[in-house]
C-alpha cells in the first residue's frame, strides 16, 4: 500500500457551511487558487444543487483549476448528481461525491428508510454518477456511529458499483481515535474489493478529536484525509489540514507523505481567516498567533539558548517569519536583553539590572511591552 496521503480540502464546501462565513464566487476562486498552490490533491468546490450561486462557483473552479481534482457534492438523488455533473463539465479532473446516511440514527429517523433501501440507494447513486464521470467518491454519512457490519456491506456495494474513493465520515465527531482506527481496519479486513478504492477519513471536531481520529484512520489504512484550512466547518469544525500535514511531517518515521508545500500553510490560513471573517484562536496549533510566541522567562531563556528546547517546528517551515519573544511580567533578564539586542541596544550587567527592574514595573502596568515602550525605556541608558 502506498504511503502517499491524498489531501482533500473541503474548506469551500463543508468549511463554508459555517453560519455567516459564506463565500462568493470571486472569493472562492482566490482560495481555490491558493489551495492549488499549496498542493492539495482534491478541492471540494461546493454542493452545486444547493443554490445557483454555488453551482456557478463550482463551474468556475472546474474551469480554472487544472492540477487538483475538482469535486462537487451531491446527495444520493439523481437530480443532485446531474447538477454536479453539469457544474463539473469543464474540469480536467472531475469527481462527484455522492452518498447517504448509514447509521441507524440516520437511516430510521432522518431518511425513514430500511437498511435494504439504503443499500439500493448506495448502489444506485454510484452507478448513476459513473455515467457522467469516472472518479466517483461515495460517503457513508454518520459512519462514525454506524455498526461496522452494515457499514462494510454498504461500502462493498458502493465499490462494486464503481466507487473509486470511499469516505467514512465521523459526521458528528463522536468516535474515539482507537474506535475510528478500528473501524477503518474492519473495512480493510472485511470489505471484498476494498483494494480497488481509496479509503478516506472525514472527521468532525465535536469532541476535539478530529485530527487524532484522522491520523488513526491513516494508520489503519486510509489514504485520503478530508480537512479544511484552520479546521473551519459547521459546529466545532472539521479536521484541520495544517495539523494533519505537520503531524505527518514531524513524525516522518511513520513514512507518510503529502504533496503539501508547508511554507504556504500560514499565508493560506490568514487568507481563509480574513476572507471568511473568521478569526483563528491565538493558541491554535500551527497557525495561531501564539503558536511560535514565548512569554515565560524559563521558556524564553531556553529558546534564546537553542530554539529546539521549546519548538518542535521551525516557524519558517510553515511560512511564519520567526518565533517571537513576547515581553511580559513573566519574562526574565535573558529575554529583555535579547529584545534590546534586536533594537540595537547593548547594556552592561548593571545597566541591564536597572532596566529590568523598570521593565517589570512597566510590564505589570501594561501587560505586553512592545518595541516603542522598550525603546523609551532604553533611551535613559543609551543617552547616559
Ligand atoms: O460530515 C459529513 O458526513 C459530510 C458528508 C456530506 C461527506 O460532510
Ligand atoms: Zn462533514
Amino acid at each position: 500500500m502506498s504511503n502517499r496521503i491524498q489531501i482533500f480540502d473541503t474548506t469551500l464546501r463543508d468549511g463554508e457551511q459555517v453560519p455567516g462565513c459564506g463565500l462568493n464566487k470571486e472569493e472562492k476562486i482566490i482560495i481555490a487558487q491558493a489551495l492549488e498552490e499549496l498542493g492539495v490533491d482534491v478541492i471540494e468546490a461546493g454542493f452545486p444543487i444547493s443554490s445557483p450561486g454555488d453551482f456557478d462557483s463550482v463551474q468556475a473552479l472546474a474551469t480554472i483549476i487544472k492540477d487538483a481534482t475538482v469535486c462537487g457534492l451531491s446527495r444520493a438523488v439523481q437530480k443532485d448528481i446531474e447538477c454536479a455533473a453539469e457544474a463539473l463539465k469543464n474540469a480536467v479532473r472531475p469527481r462527484i461525491h455522492t452518498g447517504i446516511g448509514t447509521s441507524d440514527q440516520h437511516v430510521f429517523t432522518k431518511l425513514k428508510l430500511t437498511r435494504e433501501q439504503v443499500l439500493e440507494r448506495a448502489k444506485g447513486c454510484v452507478s448513476y454518477a459513473k455515467k457522467f464521470v469516472e472518479d466517483v467518491e461515495f460517503y457513508a454519512e454518520d459512519a462514525g456511529r454506524t455498526d461496522n457490519e452494515f457499514l462494510a456491506q454498504v461500502i462493498e456495494v458502493a465499490i462494486k458499483a464503481g466507487a473509486t474513493v470511499v469516505n467514512i465520515p465521523d459526521t458528528t465527531g463522536y468516535c474515539l481515535p482507537e474506535e475510528y482506527g478500528q473501524k477503518i481496519k474492519y473495512l480493510v479486513d472485511n470489505v471484498r474489493g476494498i483494494e480497488k478504492a481509496t479509503i478516506s477519513t472525514h472527521c468532525h471536531n465535536d469532541l476535539g478529536l478530529s485530527t487524532a481520529n484522522s491520523i488513526a484512520g491513516i494508520q489503519n489504512g486510509a489514504r485520503q484525509v478530508e480537512c479544511t484550512i484552520n479546521g473551519v466547518g459547521e459546529r466545532a469544525g472539521n479536521t484541520s489540514l495544517e495539523e494533519v500535514v505537520m503531524i505527518l511531517r514531524k513524525h516522518n518515521w511513520l513514512n507518510y507523505d503529502t504533496g503539501i508545500n508547508s511554507k504556504k500553510l500560514y499565508p493560506i490560513s490568514r487568507l481563509v481567516s480574513e476572507t471568511m471573517n473568521m478569526p483563528v484562536q491565538a493558541n491554535k496549533a500551527i497557525v495561531g498567533s501564539n503558536a511560535f510566541a514565548h512569554s515565560s522567562g524559563i521558556h524564553q531563556d531556553g529558546v534564546i539558548k537553542n530554539r529546539d528546547n521549546y519548538e518542535i517546528i521551525d516557524p519558517a517551515e510553515v511560512g511564519v517569519d520567526k518565533s517571537s519573544i513576547i515581553l511580559t511580567a513573566r519574562s526574565g533578564r535573558a529575554a529583555l536583553n535579547f529584545r534590546l539586542g534586536q533594537i540595537g541596544v547593548q547594556l552592561g550587567k548593571d545597566e541591564l539590572e536597572g532596566a529590568y527592574k523598570q521593565f517589570l514595573k512597566l510590564a505589570d502596568e501594561i501587560n505586553v511591552v512592545d518595541d516603542p515602550e522598550l525603546k523609551e525605556l532604553a533611551e535613559e541608558y543609551v543617552n547616559a
